[in-house]
């Protein structure tokens, strides 16, 4: 049985140290949430695993990891200071302010003033003097600095199309209204891929990667019962997209949005370029009289083209939702709950705990340490030495967390050398030889 609803997974994450609440000693603070000892694990092999398919696993991107902090022009050329804003309304009776199309029901809605557009990037100062011409923005996608520094990879790699600039990394947005925990906040990370193409095969490429990337997320242990593709109408299409497909999941407040997969065309390049005239760029783009790079590349015949653009981009947060939506089970055993977060084993935080039957036992306990330190040197990722509680507890804890393997330190141990490895899946124990171990737990894990 998956979840009832959100509320049992905010609890596991609370309870279990995978997110908190952002200063919540001070009653907290809306839109903004801290990544805890377990949270912080699953979401760097989210990404690790995003990296290893977008960079390592292809010969055509390159990687890249910008500043936050980002000139006001950038926003500016790129159309965020004219456009990235959402109506705003505001309720007279009940002095709360929503988001013009997201007033909820509580609201009676008599007494709204007329909706009036709200900039959601965060303003900040650079240096010490604010003269109010220095300011710079919190970036709100990561994708702008990969744009900057095209010329720079180019030039430091010798790329040509068709090519691609990954960047993981926080956006930051003023949301009005927020959503289902870590759905819709307000700090939160982006794996994002600029990828550059001729741009007479950008619908090629734009179908190729909306597959590629729905494979990656059935990868990643999500269900394909739980997506849907949304081919978006034009009317509601982003002021840069000619077309883009976004991969809805079926969260547990509704089917919504992980990741857009847009095809820019060359607004980006040609936005951000020197030289605009001389470059026939398709997309409607602002004078840009500042950038000192002409962002082009030049075909066979030594012709300038402004590439197109196809951008996978996926949020971070609302991916280790719904993969802990997927993951979340509970089950009857021998007339109990067992609550288990059947995470693939490359995502699950803990890769293995190794547990001494007897914590008072030096030589249990030493031997226990040992396996533990030999795992730990494979590289899987983080194996914990548990010495609290019972075993049968243990294991109910590793079962909530999604930790694939409890091995199993017992007198047997010390006699001939052999250990039990607990499934989490099945619950089945197998003794095995010391010798086995590591090669028994590196087919768990990449499995
Ligand atoms: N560069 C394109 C871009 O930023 P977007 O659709 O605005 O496009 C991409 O954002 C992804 O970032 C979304 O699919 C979502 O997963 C995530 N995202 C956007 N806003 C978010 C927010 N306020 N909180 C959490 N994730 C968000």
């Amino acid at each position: 049985m998956p979840a009832k609803n959100i509320d049992e997974l905010i609890a596991l994450c609370k309870r279990r140290g995978f997110i908190f609440q952002s200063n919540e000693i001070y009653g907290g603070t809306q839109g903004l949430y801290d990544y805890g000892p377990l949270g912080v694990e699953l979401k760097n092999n989210l990404k690790s695993s995003w990296w290893k398919s977008v960079v390592y696993e292809r010969d055509d991107v390159e990687g890249l990891d910008a500043a936050i902090l980002t000139k006001s022009t950038v926003l500016k050329q790129s159309g965020h200071e004219d456009t990235f804003s959402d109506p705003m309304v505001d309720c007279k009776s009940c002095g709360e302010r929503f988001r013009a199309d997201q007033v909820p029901d509580y609201c009676k809605k008599e007494d709204l003033t007329e909706p009036r557009q709200f900039n959601l990037m965060f303003k900040t100062n650079i240096g010490p003097v604010d003269d109010g011409k220095t300011f710079a923005y919190l970036r709100p996608e990561t994708a702008q600095n990969i744009f900057t520094n095209f010329k720079n990879v180019v030039d430091s790699t010798s790329r040509t199309v068709p090519f691609g600039i990954a960047q993981m990394g926080k956006a930051f947005r003023n949301e009005i209204t927020l959503k289902s925990f870590i759905f819709r906040v307000r700090e939160f990370e982006q794996m994002e891929l600029e990828f550059f193409v001729h741009p007479e095969d950008d619908e090629k490429w734009h179908k190729s990667w909306v597959e590629s990337r729905v494979q990656w997320w059935k990868d990643q242990g999500i269900s394909e019962n739980n997506l849907e593709l949304y081919d978006v109408p034009k009317d509601e299409l982003a002021h840069y997209s000619k077309a883009t497909i976004d991969i809805m999941y079926k969260f547990p407040h509704g089917l919504e949005e992980l990741e857009g997969i847009a095809n820019r065309t060359d607004f980006d390049l040609g936005s951000h370029s020197k030289k605009q005239k001389e470059l026939n760029i398709h997309a409607n783009v602002l004078e840009n009289n500042e950038s000192n790079s002409k962002l082009a590349l030049q075909d066979k015949n030594n012709n300038w083209f402004v590439p197109f653009v196809i951008e996978p981009s996926a949020g971070v947060d609302r991916g280790i939702l719904a993969i802990l939506n997927d993951a979340y089970f509970v089950e009857n055993v021998d007339g109990k709950e067992r609550v288990v977060l059947k995470l693939k084993p490359h995502l699950a935080p803990i890769k293995a705990a190794v547990m001494p039957l007897k914590k008072n036992d030096e030589k249990i306990v030493a031997l226990a340490k040992k396996v533990k330190d030999d795992l730990q040197k494979l590289g899987l990722g983080r194996v914990l030495f548990e010495n609290s509680g019972n075993i049968g507890k243990n294991y109910r804890r590793h079962d909530e967390v999604g930790t694939p393997a409890c091995i199993t330190v017992d007198f047997e141990s010390l006699d001939n050398q052999t250990v039990t490895v607990r499934d989490r899946d099945s619950m089945e124990q197998e003794r095995v030889s010391l010798d086995a171990l590591s090669n028994i737990l590196q087919q768990k894990i990449k499995s």
